[in-house]
């Protein structure tokens, strides 16, 4: 059976609401959502956070990978988000080179977020390299989540969407990453696709919550693309992604249903139509006739 929360029994989930649910040893909860319908149902049911990932690019407008996303997409997307959404901590995902520049260009558009599109915090990823931004970013009053591992803006330097900090070293650094952002003001960092004893170890660490993402259940909460929950997105499925339905099946027999019925002329029934009051239908008969023979006449 589903409970979906009460509207007005939840408070507004903040920073700080992530960061106590980490103290009291409470599971937090995030997941994407690029749309307003998406974003209530997902708001309703009690999630803690939404990200307005930038996995938008894959799983909604087709892309390869997440490099062309724009903040202009990105916007749209997350001002569709934030008009379903009561009481969900809002996440925007900064895009690929919105912060990378300079620390300016990366202050602006995080700010964006906050001020054109009803975000509540931004993500960005990266370690030690992105902490000038970071904390230029914080010091503006908008909160960030870090993001490590596997990030898959630097895709093309990975070679593939490949898991990370395999390796003792490459652990290390990954580590001290999360220490890096932790310290530069980070209220969270996503960890994705590292191996799992290194994620709980990381949790362990900081005091500040950690979001995993194909990082084990050790971390302090858990973030999936939506499309991969529903089993929406068929064209590769993440390992550490589990289909919670299967809607694209769903989809597709529904769709051929449709299809199907529209062909055969059972759909529209009488139910789906909208019917003229008999006197009116009787009128409109009449004046049709007189205005067909006022034509004819004239013809002649
Ligand atoms: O863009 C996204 O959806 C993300 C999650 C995978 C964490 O960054």
């Amino acid at each position: 059976m589903s409970t979906i929360t009460s509207l007005d029994d939840r408070k507004k989930v903040t920073t700080r609401t992530l960061r106590d649910k980490k103290k009291k040893g409470e599971l937090i909860t995030m997941l994407t959502a690029y749309d307003y319908s998406t974003a209530m149902i997902v708001d309703r049911a009690g999630i803690d956070s939404i990200l307005v990932g930038d996995s938008l690019g894959m799983v909604v407008l087709g892309y390869d990978t997440t490099l062309p996303v724009t903040m202009e997409d990105m916007l749209h997307h997350c001002r569709a988000v934030a008009r379903g959404t009561q009481h969900a901590l809002l996440v925007g995902d900064m895009p690929f080179m919105s912060y990378q520049a300079s620390v300016e260009n990366a202050v602006r558009n995080a700010g964006r977020f906050l001020q054109e599109s009803g975000m509540d915090a931004v993500k960005l990823e990266g370690g030690r390299d992105r902490v000038p931004a970071i904390e230029a970013i914080i010091s503006a009053g908008i909160p960030v989540q870090g993001h490590l591992g596997l990030t898959p803006q630097s895709v093309r330097q990975f070679g593939g969407f490949c898991a990370q900090g395999k390796t003792a070293l490459a652990a290390q650094r990954i580590v001290e990453d999360a220490l890096i952002l932790e310290e530069a003001g980070c209220f969270s960092i996503v960890l994705e696709a590292i191996p799992s004893q290194l994620a709980s170890l990381i949790s362990r660490t900081l005091g500040i919550p950690t979001i995993g993402i194909g990082a084990g259940a050790g971390c302090d909460g858990q973030v999936l693309v939506t499309h991969d929950l529903l089993g929406l997105f068929e064209r590769f499925k993440p390992k550490f992604a589990k289909q919670f339905a299967h809607l694209h099946a769903a989809m597709t027999d529904a769709i051929t249903a449709y299809k199907n019925e529209v062909e055969s002329r059972e759909f529209p029934a009488g139910e789906h139509g909208f019917e003229m009051p008999e006197e009116y239908w009787g009128e409109l008969q009449k004046a049709v006739i007189q205005a067909g023979n006022a034509r004819q006449g004239s013809r002649r």
